[in-house]
C-alpha cells in the first residue's frame, strides 16, 4: 500500500540531517510540540499555545499578516529587480525600459513589485487601524504600538525612496515637490533636505542614496522591526483576544496607583 505523506514527513524529521538542524521534531505530547516551536529559530518569536478565539478571522482580518506577505513578495521580486537595474543617470531610466520590453517576464516583475507596494501601504494603514479599534494597543501592547508607528514611517519611507528609481518624469518632479516639503521642517528642514538629497536638487547623488535607501537600509530595518514585533506579540501574552482580563498581562510589574 502507498506510503501517505505523512509517514513521509515523520521519516523525514526522524532523519538525522533534519534533527542536526531543527534538534526537536513535532511529535505526540505537547512537551514535543512545544519544544520544536522552541528549538526553531524563526517559530520561536510566536506563541506556543494561542487561544483559539485570537485566530478567528474577524479578530484580526489577518491584516498584519496580508502586510507580512505583501513585504515578503516585495523582496521576492525586488532581488531580480536589482539583477537588471543600475542606479545611474541616464542608465536607470533605459533599464525600466528594458524591463518592459525586452527582458523575459520583466513588465510582470515590475508590476507585480509596483502594485505590492501599493497594497503594502494601504494594508499596513488598515492593520494600524484595526488595532486602533479594537483597542488592541493598550498595555501591555504599548510598545508594540511603537515598534508598529516605526514600521508604518519604514513602510511609507520604502514606498517613497522607490518612486525616483524609474528616474522618469514622475518620479523626477514627485522627489522635487516631496524633498521641497521636507524642507519647510522648522530649523532643520533644508539640512534634513541635503543629507536626503546629497545636494541642492534631484540629481545622480539623489537617485544613488535613494536606491541604497530602498534595496538596502530601510529593507533590513523592516525585516528587523518585524522581528521585534512578532517577538513582542509573543511577550504580550499572543494577540489580543477582546475578552476581559486579557488587559491584565504585562510582563513587568505595574507601579500600584
Ligand atoms: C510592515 C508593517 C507591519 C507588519 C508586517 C505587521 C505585522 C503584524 C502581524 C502579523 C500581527 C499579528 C496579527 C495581525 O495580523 O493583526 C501584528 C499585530 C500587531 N500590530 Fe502589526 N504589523 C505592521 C505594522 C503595524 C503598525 C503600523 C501598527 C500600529 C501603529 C502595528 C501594531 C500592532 C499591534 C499593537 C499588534 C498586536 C495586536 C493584537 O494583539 O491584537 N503594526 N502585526
Amino acid at each position: 500500500m502507498a506510503r501517505s505523506f505523512q509517514n513521509y514527513l515523520g521519516d523525514l524529521r526522524e532523519s538525522r540531517v533534519w534533527q542536526s538542524i531543527f534538534r526537536s521534531g513535532s511529535g505526540p505530547s505537547n512537551l514535543h510540540r512545544s519544544q520544536a516551536i522552541q528549538q526553531n529559530l524563526y517559530l520561536h518569536l510566536f506563541s506556543v499555545k494561542s487561544r483559539r478565539s485570537s485566530l478567528a478571522i474577524g479578530v484580526t482580518w489577518y491584516l498584519g499578516t496580508l502586510s507580512m506577505v505583501t513585504f515578503l513578495i516585495l523582496v521576492a521580486t525586488g532581488i531580480p529587480l536589482m539583477l537588471y537595474y543600475h542606479p545611474s543617470v541616464p542608465q536607470a531610466y533605459a533599464d525600466m525600459k528594458d524591463l518592459q520590453f525586452a527582458v523575459s517576464a520583466g513588465l510582470f516583475l515590475r508590476n507585480l513589485h509596483r502594485w505590492s507596494a501599493h497594497a503594502m501601504v494601504l494594508l499596513v494603514f488598515a492593520h494600524m487601524f484595526r488595532v486602533f479599534y479594537r483597542g488592541a494597543y493598550r498595555p501591555p501592547r504599548e510598545f508594540n504600538w511603537v515598534i508598529g508607528v516605526m514600521l508604518l514611517l519604514v513602510t511609507l519611507f520604502l514606498s517613497y525612496t522607490g518612486y525616483l528609481l524609474p528616474w522618469d518624469q514622475l518620479a523626477f518632479w514627485a522627489i522635487t515637490v516631496g524633498s521641497n516639503i521636507m524642507s519647510a521642517v522648522p530649523l532643520l528642514g533644508p539640512k534634513i533636505r541635503f543629507l536626503t538629497l546629497g545636494g541642492n536638487t534631484v540629481n545622480a547623488n539623489a537617485l544613488l542614496r535613494f536606491y541604497v535607501l530602498h534595496c538596502v537600509i530601510l529593507p533590513l530595518a523592516g525585516g528587523m522591526l518585524v522581528g521585534i514585533h512578532f517577538w513582542r506579540i509573543r511577550k504580550d501574552g499572543g494577540l489580543y483576544s477582546g475578552k476581559s482580563g486579557d488587559e491584565s498581562q504585562p510582563q513587568v510589574s505595574q507601579p500600584h496607583e
